[in-house]
């Protein structure tokens, strides 16, 4: 660990595995319901989390998870609930009281859930900057309202660590707050506040780049949304600043050699006349279908200037394919 928020991160988790804060992150949201899943109050209480990691459209029984930050257990067992086996899912974290708390609510779960094993999660002791995983072992990576907390060399760090463990194609799969007004640094500076997950967010645009900077081919940003304001009076701001929640999902693959492909919600339609439009870079549109594009093709199909070609903003609510 590298410096004195780090301390202070560990302090602080340590603090809210003891006695759960209905301030932080969204412990006082209600997580979403599967079928047939029960979730312990004690798991609720410690939702500090923004947004959700869990995507039914990530998970298959057969995968291995490895969860980074596990918190009071909450998505650890949303995951574990897809994947039912021993050992499927493992989780990290470096609070050792944190540790302790997520398995006395895996106990819990397993006497609400008669499908849930306490087995299913394996929990392991362990630094994000130093992952006690081997390499390429894992399909699916999470992490929840943990990496805004790091400094830049940090997040690099713990970005090429999720990466090593990552088979190829694997996804990490994240949500965290994002700033598009620029946070002063005399909060980014001020360690508790960091460590509250209130003043380490990166603008959406630097947050991809540091992902796809540490070699992530694929980027889907699936969730925005506002997620806590710094009120200027209370923090003594010129204006107020927005933070918002952001999900994302970030493919191991390899980089393009024309940039990564970053998917933001955008949307090709095509209206012309013609059976369909080739644009003989691997892209065929058939007249009235939208199709999911990532901002780099959208620059290209723009960059034609057609009538019949209409391009959608980002949305940055990317939900896979195209149409409805
Ligand atoms: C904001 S909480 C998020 C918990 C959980 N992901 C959730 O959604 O409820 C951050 C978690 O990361 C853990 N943590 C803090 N620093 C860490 C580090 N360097 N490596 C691994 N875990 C860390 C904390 O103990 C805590 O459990």
């Amino acid at each position: 660990m590298s410096s004195n928020y780090m301390e202070a991160t560990q302090d602080l988790y340590r603090e809210a595995a003891i006695t759960p804060q209905d301030t932080l992150c969204c412990a006082s949201a209600t997580p979403f319901a599967l079928p047939g899943l029960v979730v312990p109050e004690e798991m609720t209480a410690m939702n500090y989390g923004c947004g959700t990691t869990v995507n039914v459209r990530d998970l298959k029984p057969d995968m291995n998870v490895l969860y980074v930050g596990v918190g009071g257990g909450l998505e650890a067992l949303q995951f574990a609930y897809f994947t039912r086996r021993p050992g499927s899912v493992i989780a990290v974290d470096s609070v050792p009281e944190m540790l302790d708390k997520a398995r006395e609510n895996f106990e819990i779960a397993a006497q609400l859930n008669d499908w849930f094993d306490p087995s299913f999660v394996t929990l392991l002791e362990g630094d994000a900057l130093d992952l006690p995983v081997p390499d390429g072992t894992v399909d699916l990576a999470a992490q929840n309202c943990l990496f805004n907390i790091f400094m830049s060399q940090d997040l690099q760090k713990a970005l090429s660590e999720i990466k090593r463990t990552l088979r190829p194609h694997g996804a990490l799969v994240l949500s965290d707050p994002i700033s598009e007004t620029p946070i002063p640094d005399a909060l980014k500076q001020d360690d508790r506040l960091r460590a509250m997950c209130l003043s380490g967010a990166l603008s959406l645009q630097d947050y991809v780049d540091c992902i796809t900077d540490t070699g992530f081919g694929t980027v889907e940003i699936r969730g925005r949304r506002p997620y806590r304001l710094l009120d200027a009076r209370r923090y003594g701001l010129q204006e107020d600043i927005l933070l918002e929640s952001i999900e994302l999902a970030a493919f191991n693959d390899p980089v393009p050699s024309d940039g990564p492909c970053v998917f933001t919600g955008r949307m090709v339609i095509y209206t012309g006349d013609n059976e369909y439009f080739d644009d003989e870079n691997g892209h065929i549109v058939v007249p009235d279908v939208p199709l999911a594009v990532c901002d780099k093709t959208s620059k290209c199909f723009e960059d034609f200037g057609r009538d019949d070609m209409h391009v959608t903003p980002s949305t940055f609510h990317y939900a896979g394919g195209g149409c409805c």
